[in-house]
């Protein structure tokens, strides 16, 4: 059998009403605490004010200056805040984009420097401050994974960061806090979430415990998403638990092609990630079909979409276009597009020959 590490080290709390729970698996040595979030959960304070009740007791501040798409400078100037508070905990209450954000501040909070340079490569001396996922959304699984991305406004690229320090030691997931997401975050989220299951499931990393977990994701993400779209909390929290799943999956298999694939259209067409990744899928798909290592997997998740009317259906039956004219891309975006995806890591995981002219070719056949 394959040789594989399977390592999950976040305390998952998961429940409707959870939230309340937090001080109880908070250590006590921990007492000044620092919340990163965004701007739109300070101004609509439900899942704040939640948080505030729970952190009586303790002492704590909130930086919102996070933006969609974190970028660099975000990280930097809340980790000059976090050291100004003396901070000894961060808690991530949000999306990706705080859940991420929170990471860079707590790794830049106990290391010199700038995320800039962490992302060039710079070596993590010290561990990060330890890190409590609080997700309002479900989608991006940031909660469960050592992994943080973000956007560098300047180069108009994306970067990430992975260290085993960067794992939330804490995550509660209370399905409850993601209930007043607007429908069309829940869309681009749980597809998120979607791509997540699918990309590692294919991953030439990927081994058969997370294979398992990849699929549970891919079936609640199926089964769920539509009536997620109209609100049902039920669906809503089956999708938390998807998001969480997905989450794991990419820690151990991470993502693939059409995540990188999916970047450039988030940050020359502002496509919410998720959608970036999803829109891409069935042509990748169709492409492995025929070209992949894993015609096995690939049949399977054929079928697995089958019910639905295929992917393509599905997607647009959540009112997602395929085509990537809708989102104002051109032919002319592809050469640039190609560039900033060749050079990524994970195009060697892709379980399939993939060099440019296949990028252009899969680019090309979604227009
Ligand atoms: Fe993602």
């Amino acid at each position: 059998m394959k040789p594989f590490v399977f390592h999950m080290p976040v305390r998952v709390v998961f429940g409707t009403g959870r939230l309340a729970e937090l001080p109880g698996f908070i250590p006590a040595a921990l007492r000044r605490i620092l919340v990163v979030t965004d701007p739109g959960l300070t101004r609509h304070g439900g899942a704040l004010s939640a948080l505030g009740a729970a952190l009586a007791g303790r002492t704590w501040d909130v930086f919102d200056d996070v933006d969609e798409n974190p970028t660099y400078a975000a990280a930097d100037r809340g980790a000059a805040r976090a050291r100004a508070f003396g901070a000894q905990a961060i808690i991530g209450l949000g999306g990706g984009s705080p859940l991420d954000a929170a990471k860079g501040v707590a790794l830049l909070s106990t290391n010199d420097g700038t995320l800039g340079e962490y992302l060039k490569g710079k070596r993590q001396e010290r561990d990060a401050l330890p890190i409590i996922g609080l997700p309002t959304t479900s989608g991006t699984g940031s909660e469960v994974t050592p992994y943080a991305v973000f956007t560098d406004t300047e180069a108009r690229t994306k970067g990430a960061l992975s260290h085993p320090s960067l794992f939330p030691f804490l995550s509660v997931i209370d399905p409850t806090l993601t209930y007043s997401m607007p429908e069309a975050l829940v869309v681009s989220t749980g597809l998120d979430a979607l791509a997540h299951a699918v990309e590692a499931y294919l991953s030439t990393d990927a081994f058969p415990v997370n294979d398992r977990v990849a699929l549970e994701a891919i079936e609640t993400v199926l089964a769920s998403l539509p009536a997620a779209r109209r609100k049902e909390p039920p669906a809503m929290d089956a999708m938390a638990y998807a998001s969480m799943l997905g989450g794991i999956a990419i820690t151990h298999a991470s993502t693939i092609l059409p995540h990188i694939m999916g970047y450039p259209l988030t940050v020359f067409h502002r496509v919410p990630h998720g959608l970036a990744n999803a829109v891409l899928l069935p042509e990748f798909l169709r492409y492995l079909t025929i070209h992949s290592t894993v015609p096995d997997k690939v049949a399977q998740l054929s079928g697995m979409m089958a019910p639905y009317g295929g992917l393509e259906t599905f997607l647009e039956e959540l009112g997602v276009s395929c085509r990537l004219r809708s989102y104002g891309v051109t032919e002319q975006d592809i050469p640039l597009f190609v560039a900033r995806v060749i050079v990524k890591g994970d195009v060697k995981i892709t379980p399939a020959p993939i060099t440019a002219d296949v990028i252009a070719a899969l680019y090309a056949a979604a227009l």
